[in-house]
C-alpha cells in the first residue's frame, strides 16, 4: 500500500505540473481527492491491514492527500498569475500612438456670410441692432405701411401664434423698434441681421431663412447715398469689379422702391444661366424710408429723410460659394458644411 501511495503522488504530482488549464483543477481534484477518488480507495481498503499497519498507512495517505492539495493549490496560483500577465500584456497601451482626434467645429457658411455683412457695414459707421422673432402684427406690417386688408400681405404669409402675434417675416420691423427708441436723433445707421419665417419651401425657399436689413436717417439723406452705400457693400462682398442697378419697384414702407441687381457674379454679365441670361441677379429690395414710416416711429418726415435696404443672406451666400439648392444649408450635411 505504501508503494500504491507513492505511485498515486508521483502520477498526481507528473499530472498537476503538465497542467496547462486552470479548469482541468478541478477534475484532478475529483479525481484524486474526491469521494470516490484514488485516496479514498486506499483509505477504504485499509480494513485489510494488520491493526499496526493502518495507523501508519492512514498518516501515509492523508500526507499525500495534503501534499497533493498544495500542489493543486500551487498550481491554481501559478496558472492564475500567468493568465494576469497575459491579460496585462494583451491590454499594454501604447502611449506614443497618435490619439483619435475629436471632430474639430467651424462656423456655419452663412453665420461667414453674415459676419462678413457686419463687418462691412461697421466698416462704414453702422451699429448693429437686434429685434424679437416673435414679433407682432403692429412691426411686422401695421407700421411698415401694410394695413390689414393689404394686398402686400400676400407675399410674406407666416406663422400665427394669435391674430395680432406671429414669427416675423422680415427684419423691417427692426427699422421701427430702433426708430422709435432714438427718435428724434440723427444720424442714424443701423443694421439688423436675423431669422425670419415665411410658409415657403423649396430649392430656393427656406420656411426659415435669414436677412439683413439696413437703414440711414439723417438730414438730406438721398437715393444717391443709398446706391453709394449698396456699391460699396456689393464690391467688397462679391469683387471690386462689379456694378450695381437699381429698377423700380414697390415696397410699402419706402417711396419711392427699388429692386437692386448686381451684376452677375457667374458670368461677369455676358450673360449665362445663373442670370436668365440677363447679366443681372437680384439681391435686395431698397427704397427711401416711407414719410408716414418715419412718422410712427417719431421722425419728422419733413425735417429727416431715410434710406432702408433688406437682403436675403442665403441668397448672397449661394451666389458666393456657387451653391444652387437652399435646402443644402439646413440638411447639416458635412461634406457640404467641411468645405467652409
Ligand atoms: N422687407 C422686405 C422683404 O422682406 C425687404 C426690403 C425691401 C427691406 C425694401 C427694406 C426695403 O428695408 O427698403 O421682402
Amino acid at each position: 500500500m505504501k508503494e500504491k501511495l507513492k505511485e498515486i503522488k508521483e502520477q498526481a504530482e507528473k499530472e498537476i505540473k503538465s497542467l496547462e488549464d486552470s479548469e482541468k483543477l478541478k477534475e484532478i481534484q475529483v479525481k484524486y481527492l474526491g469521494k470516490k477518488g484514488e485516496i479514498t480507495g486506499v483509505l477504504r481498503s485499509m480494513g485489510k491491514l494488520s491493526p499496526e499497519e493502518r495507523p501508519v498507512i492512514g498518516k501515509l495517505a492523508n500526507q499525500v492527500k495534503e501534499e497533493i492539495s498544495q500542489l493543486i493549490e500551487e498550481r491554481k496560483a501559478f496558472l492564475k498569475e500567468r493568465e494576469r500577465e497575459g491579460e496585462l500584456n494583451r491590454e499594454r497601451i501604447d502611449v506614443t500612438l497618435p490619439g483619435t482626434r475629436p471632430p474639430v467645429s467651424r462656423a456655419h457658411p452663412l453665420t461667414l456670410v453674415m459676419e462678413e455683412i457686419e463687418e462691412i457695414f461697421l466698416g462704414m459707421g453702422f451699429t448693429i441692432a437686434d429685434g424679437p422673432e416673435i414679433e407682432t402684427d403692429y412691426y411686422n406690417f401695421e407700421a411698415l405701411n401694410i394695413p390689414r386688408e393689404h394686398p402686400a400681405r400676400d407675399m410674406q404669409d407666416s406663422f400665427y401664434i394669435t391674430e395680432e402675434i406671429l414669427l416675423r417675416t422680415h427684419t423691417s420691423p427692426v427699422q421701427i423698434r430702433t426708430m422709435e427708441k432714438v427718435a428724434p436723433e440723427v444720424p442714424l445707421r443701423i443694421i439688423a441681421p436675423g431669422k425670419v419665417f415665411r410658409r415657403d419651401d423649396d430649392a430656393t425657399h427656406s420656411p426659415m431663412f435669414h436677412q439683413v436689413e439696413g437703414f440711414a436717417v439723417d438730414q438730406d439723406i438721398s437715393m444717391g447715398d443709398l446706391k453709394g452705400t449698396l456699391l460699396l457693400f456689393a464690391r467688397q462682398i462679391f469683387g471690386e469689379s462689379l456694378e450695381i442697378r437699381l429698377r423700380p419697384s414697390f415696397f410699402p414702407f419706402t417711396e419711392p422702391s427699388a429692386e437692386v441687381d448686381i451684376s452677375c457674379v457667374i458670368c461677369g454679365g455676358g450673360g449665362c444661366r445663373v442670370c436668365g441670361q440677363s447679366g443681372w441677379l437680384e439681391v435686395l429690395g431698397a427704397g427711401m424710408i416711407h414719410p408716414r414710416v418715419l412718422e410712427v416711429s417719431g421722425y419728422d418726415p419733413n425735417k429727416v429723410t431715410g434710406y432702408a435696404f433688406g437682403m436675403g443672406v442665403e441668397r448672397i451666400a449661394m451666389l458666393k460659394y456657387n451653391i444652387d439648392d437652399l435646402r443644402l444649408f439646413f440638411t447639416n450635411d458635412l461634406r457640404m458644411l467641411k468645405q467652409f
